[in-house]
């Protein structure tokens, strides 16, 4: 089954227009030091399938970057069934070329955050456990990523651009990031950065479940632009990319 975590923008599936709400859940976890241990899932029918939504920020988009209870919610999804997952994340373009408006799904991502909850495997079991993290996402995954957004396109009249590579950046937020920070992470080789994509990637890894990212440019990051970053342009370009990022994931669905 799949399972859909929604991000800025993406707290309500019903403006998907992709069938019919069954139910939300409340799923008690095991995890949660200093926030809810409790985590909200949406059971949707679309079509024939069944498909879980969960909003990382919490239904009424409450909770900043770094209090997200990222092992709660994989937890919860694993725990409910889902095997694949995908990640919707509203990110800034570093690359120049990522223009606000472009979808990218990424194939590599860089961690730098601190502080966050990011492992399954805290010493509480007999083994420490390694995984493999060398393709942090699942490249199947990906590919059903775009060739539904590139099925979508097809029938757009005002095409998007879609981009299939690059190098997403974790940030720790929840402030935005310096014209330095950023020209550091181009160095590094990242071309978008958002500050939800870890630990969330690799909790999916270590809980074995397929994960990729579906990543829209909302804005240029610092300093890639001119002047300081104006939060009612990303929310316009939120609402742009809804519509695109909605008839994807349908298309991912069914
Ligand atoms: N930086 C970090 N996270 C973000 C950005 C950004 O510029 N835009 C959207 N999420």
């Amino acid at each position: 089954m799949l399972g859909i975590i929604g991000g800025t923008g993406l707290a309500e599936p019903n403006q998907f227009g992709w069938g019919a709400l069954e139910r939300q859940e409340n799923v008690e976890t095991p995890f949660g030091v200093g926030c809810t241990t409790s985590v909200s899932v949406e059971h949707w029918h679309a079509g024939s399938e069944k498909v879980l939504f969960l909003p990382r920020h919490g239904f009424k988009h409450s909770l900043p970057p770094h209090r997200i209870n990222y092992r709660a919610n994989i937890w919860a999804l694993k725990h409910l069934g889902v095997t694949q997952i995908i990640a919707v994340n509203a990110v800034g373009g570093i690359t120049s070329t990522l223009k606000p408006g472009t979808f990218v799904v990424p194939d590599q991502l860089i961690d730098y955050t601190s502080d966050r909850e990011m492992t399954f495997f805290d010493g509480l079991s007999e083994n420490v456990n390694h995984v493999d993290f060398t393709e942090p996402y699942t490249e199947s995954l990906r590919a059903l990523i775009l060739r539904a957004a590139r099925d979508v396109n097809s029938k757009n009249d005002r095409p998007v651009s879609i981009v299939s590579k690059g190098c997403y950046a974790c940030t720790q937020g929840p402030r935005l990031e310096t014209v330095a920070e950023i020209a550091r992470l181009a160095a590094d080789g990242c071309d978008i950065v958002g500050m939800t994509g870890m630990p969330e990637a690799s909790l999916a890894r270590e809980a074995e479940l397929d994960y990729a990212c579906f990543a829209f440019v909302v804005n240029l990051a610092a300093g890639v632009g001119s002047g300081s970053i104006k939060f009612q342009e990303v929310y316009e370009e939120v609402n742009k990319c809804r519509t695109f990022i909605a008839e994807t994931l349908g298309r991912c669905v069914a």
